[in-house]
């Protein structure tokens, strides 16, 4: 069994990362849509990333930009039509369709419209990887499933069905029905456009936590600036499907450095302010 083909969810015991190889890399991908006068869409140019374990990655840009395109290209949801993606030592974009079923269970998604199933309780819902990928007892599952209800604070709502659940509740649902196979990567397309500010504020605790705890590597797509601006310690600017620019923004140097685009300046100065905020309450505190 390889290391990460199943993770210990509790909080405490994370496991080791390879720091050597960047857990996730793109190479020069790209992704066409053929388009029904004939013609052909050009969604994803060209796109080269690296991301490193323990990142929150993001992928900013306006609607259009090819976001959701090149984030499915992580898990080959979309393929590419030429260009490469490796997750956690495996190059996807080589494997068979059962090797590849077997890797995106190293792999979780989230969407901005939860993707529940409807007609299945909550704990249905989350047991459902689990039932589909097989290798599991009922004890197994039971236990698996109430492990990640209890960390997305759940527990309570198992017998619930999606419709009796509030916006945040069924994103936390989607969230622990992603971890139940213990992944090493979960990918966030959105995942907090159809919530309000608290519950976002509230969402992106839950997402902090799950990548710090747990030690899940997570990129995270959104069109709002604060959201990224919040928890990314790295983020790539998105236009005309191309990566426009990317930076960290956990690092002084890197922010300060002129920036490329509009959207760049702007998660720069947000990365700024943050940490500026962060070091006047440390200081405060040193007086305390
Ligand atoms: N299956 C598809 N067929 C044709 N065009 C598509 C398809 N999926 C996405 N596109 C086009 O690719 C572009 C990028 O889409 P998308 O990746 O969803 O952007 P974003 O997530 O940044 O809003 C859009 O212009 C969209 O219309
Ligand atoms: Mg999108």
């Amino acid at each position: 069994m390889r290391y990460c083909a199943h993770r210990n969810l509790t909080p405490g015991t994370n496991r080791l990362f390879l720091m050597t190889t960047p857990l996730i890399r793109i190479d020069h991908a790209s992704k066409t849509f053929a388009l029904p006068d004939g013609g052909a869409f050009h969604a994803v140019r060209d796109v080269s990333l690296e991301v490193n374990a323990g990142d929150i990655f993001g992928l900013i840009g306006k609607s259009g930009a090819g976001k959701s395109t090149l984030l499915r290209l992580f898990n080959l949801l979309e393929r590419p039509d030429s260009g490469r993606v490796f997750v956690d030592g495996r190059e996807l974009t080589a494997l068979s369709k059962r090797e590849l079923r077997d890797a995106r269970s190293n792999i979780g998604m989230i969407f901005q419209q939860f993707n529940l199933l409807q007609n299945a309780t909550v704990f249905d819902n989350v047991a459902f990887p689990l039932r589909i990928h097989g290798g599991h007892t009922p004890a197994q599952i039971t236990a698996r499933v109430n492990q990640c209800l209890e960390l997305v604070e759940l527990s309570g709502k198992a017998a619930n069905y999606p419709a009796q659940l509030s916006g945040g509740q069924k994103q936390r649902v989607a969230i622990a029905r992603a971890l139940a196979s213990g992944p090493a990567v979960m990918l966030c397309d959105e995942p907090t456009s159809a919530l309000d500010a608290e519950t976002t504020r509230a969402l992106l605790a839950t997402l902090r936590d799950i990548n710090r705890r747990l030690n899940v590597t997570i990129v995270i797509v959104s069109h709002e600036l604060s959201v990224l601006g919040e928890i990314c310690n790295r983020v790539a600017v998105i236009e005309d499907g191309a990566i426009a620019e990317q930076f960290a923004l956990d690092d002084a140097a890197s922010l300060a450095e002129p920036r490329k685009t509009a959207l760049g300046r702007e998660l720069a100065q947000h990365g700024a302010a943050s940490a500026l905020a962060a070091n006047t309450v440390n200081t405060e505190a040193a007086y305390v």
